[in-house]
């Protein structure tokens, strides 16, 4: 029987038709993440660690993360909300999930999927370091270009990306293109057919 095809859902899934380019490929992700991981377990060699990923978008970045660390960690997840259009962070953020235990001298590594502004990673360090962890770190997947002048510590960067709004691999634009399994940047026309801002 004939359907009408009347949603999105409906619709062929046809993502790459949605890009302007591919910035990091599948291959080049895979290879980035196993030498994350040897450096990570190379230096937290005999410690606590818990990997702390930032929902959602570390999820994908992170499970792969865990896999190439040879070392016995602990998994945790915090959801922060923060405020502005669905492309530019506004520096107000909320906690939408905290860690279920304690993290007191445990060292900390926060994986994110993406700092660009360091609003909220600034943020989540301040609330972070106010418990009492042994360490903090970060593991970004992906660092814009303008964040390097910021002064963000990050300790563990995948790839330095342009200041072009990415989605893919975790990165979502209005919670669309996470199962990508490769970065991509968006048509300008994607973002700007459903009437919201982009950077
Ligand atoms: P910041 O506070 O400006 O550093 O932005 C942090 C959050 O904004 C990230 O964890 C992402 O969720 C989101 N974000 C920033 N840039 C991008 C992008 O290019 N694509 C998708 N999400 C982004
Ligand atoms: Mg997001």
């Amino acid at each position: 029987m004939w359907k009408d095809v009347t949603t999105v859902a409906d619709m062929p899934w046809n993502p790459d038709a949605d890009m302007a380019e591919v910035l990091i490929t599948e291959e080049q992700l895979a290879a980035r993440v196993a030498e994350l991981g040897a450096q990570i377990t190379a230096d937290y060699a005999g410690e606590r660690l818990l990997l702390l990923g930032v929902l959602k978008g570390a999820v994908l970045f992170l499970v792969d993360l865990a896999r190439q660390i040879k070392l016995s960690l602990e998994i945790d997840f915090m959801a922060i909300s923060s405020y502005g259009s669905s492309t530019k962070s506004s520096g107000i953020v909320r906690i939408l999930k905290d860690l279920e235990s304690s993290v007191e001298g445990q060292h900390i590594l926060v994986v994110e999927d993406i700092v660009d502004s360091g609003l909220t990673l600034d943020y989540l360090l301040r609330s972070l370091a106010a418990r009492g962890p042994a360490s903090i770190k970060v593991c970004g997947l992906l660092v814009k270009e303008r964040t390097r002048a910021l002064s963000v510590p990050i300790a563990y960067t995948g790839f330095t990306v342009p200041d072009k709004f990415v989605v893919g691999y975790g990165l979502d634009y209005a919670e669309r293109y996470r199962n990508l399994p490769y970065i991509g940047v968006l048509r300008p026309e994607v973002y700007r057919d459903t009437g919201r801002d982009a950077s």
